[in-house]
């Protein structure tokens, strides 16, 4: 499905790099037919002599040799980005963007600058642990774009991880679950580390102990298809210590407080996603007044 196409990279940062690595490692694209531009020209030339993938300059060169594009430069610079390349893309070519909070009708509302045509985009909401092929990544397609287009952009992602299909709508709640997630469970790592150590343990036992400790139980809880509190009642003997925790973890209000995490990194998404809207509407009104 992958094999035969020509895939480009536009910014060839952090997610672009993940994907990449997972990508050649999967043997899901051969290197020879992955392009990357970037403005940083070492980038470029760390991404091939690290990868040996094709590497341009010019955004517009890139777009012109490549079938898949992968939006990855950060949301502040895309609407820049597609404006410089726009006349070259086409209903033939798939769009995939990972930028954060840039919805689908604004990409789309780039791309058309006014004309009535149709553009294949579908919009991610991936997360770090993609650095270590361990990501999760949400995926909501545009109107128009085919199951095989969709499938393709499945298949992108799970060189790094685990996809899922989403709405665009719940694009939000996907942020404030699994695109921050990653620093709940960092802190959380740490509190626990800081606990071992309030115990007496040293500082690097505490942290093997605990990492490994997430990592087995996230698997635990991934591989045996339980669900999670029989797998916490199969700890929790009776007047043991594991119950005298989970008390203490229930006065401190655990629960509540990753619920408040979730709604409240919501709702920051969909304020930020009004917030550029504002700006957007803005700019265009000044356009008009030029
Ligand atoms: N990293 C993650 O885990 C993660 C998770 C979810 C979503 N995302 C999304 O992924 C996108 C990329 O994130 P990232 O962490 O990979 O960012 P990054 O490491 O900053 O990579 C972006 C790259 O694009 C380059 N660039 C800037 N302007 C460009 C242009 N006009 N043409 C070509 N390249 C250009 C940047 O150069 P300069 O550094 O010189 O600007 C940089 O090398 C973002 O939109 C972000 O929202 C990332």
């Amino acid at each position: 499905m992958l094999r035969s196409k020509k895939l480009g990279f536009i910014g060839g940062g952090n997610m672009a790099e993940a994907m990449i690595k997972g990508l050649i490692s999967a043997s899901f694209v051969e290197p020879k037919n992955i392009f990357v531009s970037d403005v940083v020209p070492d980038r470029l030339e760390f991404l091939h002599s690290e990868y040996k993938v094709k590497t341009v300059q010019d955004n517009r060169e890139l777009v012109e040799k490549c079938d898949i594009l992968v939006l990855a430069v950060k949301p502040q610079v895309i609407k820049k980005v597609i404006e410089k390349v726009r006349d070259l893309i086409d209903a033939k070519k798939l769009l995939v963007s990972v930028a954060a909070g840039v919805p689908i009708e604004t990409i789309l509302e780039v791309l058309k600058a006014g004309q009535n045509k149709k553009y294949n985009v579908v919009r991610t909401m991936p997360n770090t642990p993609a650095l270590v092929q361990e990501g999760v990544t949400a995926i909501a397609a545009g109107d128009n774009v085919s199951k095989v287009d969709i499938q393709i952009a499945h298949r992108l992602f799970e060189a790094v991880g685990k996809t899922v299909d989403v709405e665009e709508v719940h694009l939000d709640a996907v942020t404030g679950l699994s695109g921050s997630g990653p620093a709940y469970i960092f802190m959380i790592i740490e509190a626990l580390s800081d606990a071992g150590v309030k115990m007496g343990l040293s500082r690097d036992v505490a942290n093997i102990l605990t990492v490994q400790t997430v990592l087995g139980s996230a698997k635990l809880a991934l591989e045996s298809h339980k669900h999670p509190g029989e797998l916490k009642d199969m700890v929790t003997s009776p007047g043991g210590t594991t119950i005298s925790g989970l008390r203490a973890l229930e006065e401190g209000g655990l629960r509540s407080t990753l619920m408040n995490a979730v709604e409240a990194a919501t709702n920051r998404s969909k304020e930020l996603g009004r917030n550029a809207k504002k700006q957007e509407d803005n700019g265009a009104k000044e356009d008009k007044s030029d």
